[in-house]
């Protein structure tokens, strides 16, 4: 079998991260924050490591403004719905996933404003496309970092310089990003990031989050869930304190733990080092489908601009039928179909139909890339 579904969820996993979840279950068993005996408080240490950790991966200046959620939608729609409101303008792209179209087609029933810019049929965005959709009277600029169709990388550090003089704070959605792509929060001054664990991070399932910039005032940001927290508990209202405020509930410690796992994994690693071999795989990729007749690949066909995310169809094929062959006859796994982002289809050009999407992860090697494109050229032509 060959993975190159990791865009989807990264897998496998390192085997540290396996070891952590089960370690973390025998031997943390307690609920954090909330008994004060020794299992909840190492339950209590095990999310407290993660939160840190994830601050530095990140170059997060605090970690108190790392608030975890199930995944990276509840994160993005913690913000979404947690700030806007009826009669604020909002300015997002042309390529952005379904976790942050369906909040805001939501929200724009509900009385927002929402300007969407649009992008180059190769997934990119020029400033020039969105610049002019962003005033002084925009409440939040939405973005996401890396594209989950075809990879394409947008520019979000200058985004993040216009909206800025705008007054305008911003929302880059990580998703796709985190953990290949190096982030400092600090350095590009993002406002607030969502990012999930079990993609390039390599965690598991079940876990993601919000990063806060100390710059962005939470006063107004209203919370999603509300409930126990383990801290003022003689009160009857939600705490205004992070990250108490933004996370109700007993929390994910498992999960939590496997992430960590995978952020060591990560920092032993070098996300350098991991930069350069998804680029290595997806150079090949695009490289070995552009001589195969019939093939029509996405995205900016530049791994230096794009993530290791390949979009592509087959002339006379349908998606569903490549995929399936794919994973039948040759035991390769990939993605196919609209990958719940409508709007990057339409900016692509690729919308009903979709792509097949191949998303090699770090454990992927150049012989099943090999192996793949032989596949796909041999599918093509019967
Ligand atoms: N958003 C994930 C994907 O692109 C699940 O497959």
């Amino acid at each position: 079998m060959i993975y190159l579904d990791n865009a989807a969820t990264s897998w496998p996993k390192p085997p540290e991260v396996l070891k952590a979840i089960a370690d973390t279950m025998e031997h943390d068993g307690g609920n954090p924050g909330r008994s004060g005996h020794r299992l909840s408080i190492s339950a209590a240490r095990v999310i407290y490591d993660c939160r840190g950790k994830i601050a530095e991966h990140f170059n997060a200046p605090d970690p108190l403004r790392v608030v975890f959620t199930a995944n990276a939608t509840q994160a993005i729609n913690l913000v979404l719905r947690g700030l806007l409101k009826p009669g604020d303008n909002v300015v997002t792209t042309a390529m952005e996933h379904n976790a942050v179209m369906r909040p805001l087609r939501f929200l724009e029933k509900q009385g927002i404003n929402l300007k969407i810019a649009p992008c180059n049929a190769d997934g990119s965005l020029g400033l020039q496309q969105i610049i002019g959709l962003i005033d002084t009277r925009t409440k939040l600029v939405v973005i996401i970092h890396a594209s989950n169709v075809c990879g394409t990388i947008l520019p979000v550090a200058e985004v993040i310089s216009t909206a800025h003089q705008n007054g305008a704070p911003v929302l880059v959605d990580a998703s796709q990003s985190a953990g290949v792509v190096p982030i400092d929060i600090q350095k590009c001054g993002v406002d607030l990031l969502t990012f999930t664990g079990h993609k390039e991070l390599l965690g598991p399932t079940g876990t993601g989050g919000l990063i806060i910039n100390p710059a962005f005032d939470t006063g107004s940001l209203v919370p999603l869930i509300l409930g126990g927290t383990g801290s003022r508990s003689e009160s009857q209202e939600q705490p205004e304190h992070l990250p108490d405020k933004f996370e109700a509930g007993t929390m994910n410690v498992i999960g939590l733990a496997g992430l960590s796992a995978g952020l060591d994994w990560i920092k032993i690693e070098g996300i350098e080092k991991i930069r350069e071999h998804a680029k290595t795989l997806s150079a090949a990729l695009i490289q070995g489908l552009s001589v195969i007749q019939g093939a029509r690949v996405f995205g900016t066909h530049e791994p230096a601009s794009s993530i290791a995310v390949v979009s592509f169809t087959l002339s006379g094929k349908s998606v569903s039928e490549v995929g399936f062959r794919l994973d039948e006859e040759y035991g390769i796994l990939s993605r196919v179909g609209l990958h719940c982002a409508p709007a990057a289809h339409r900016t692509l050009g690729s919308f009903p139909e979709g792509t097949v999407r191949l998303s090699p992860g770090i454990f992927n090697s150049m012989e099943d890339i090999n192996k793949t494109l032989k596949a796909i050229q041999k599918v093509a032509r019967s």
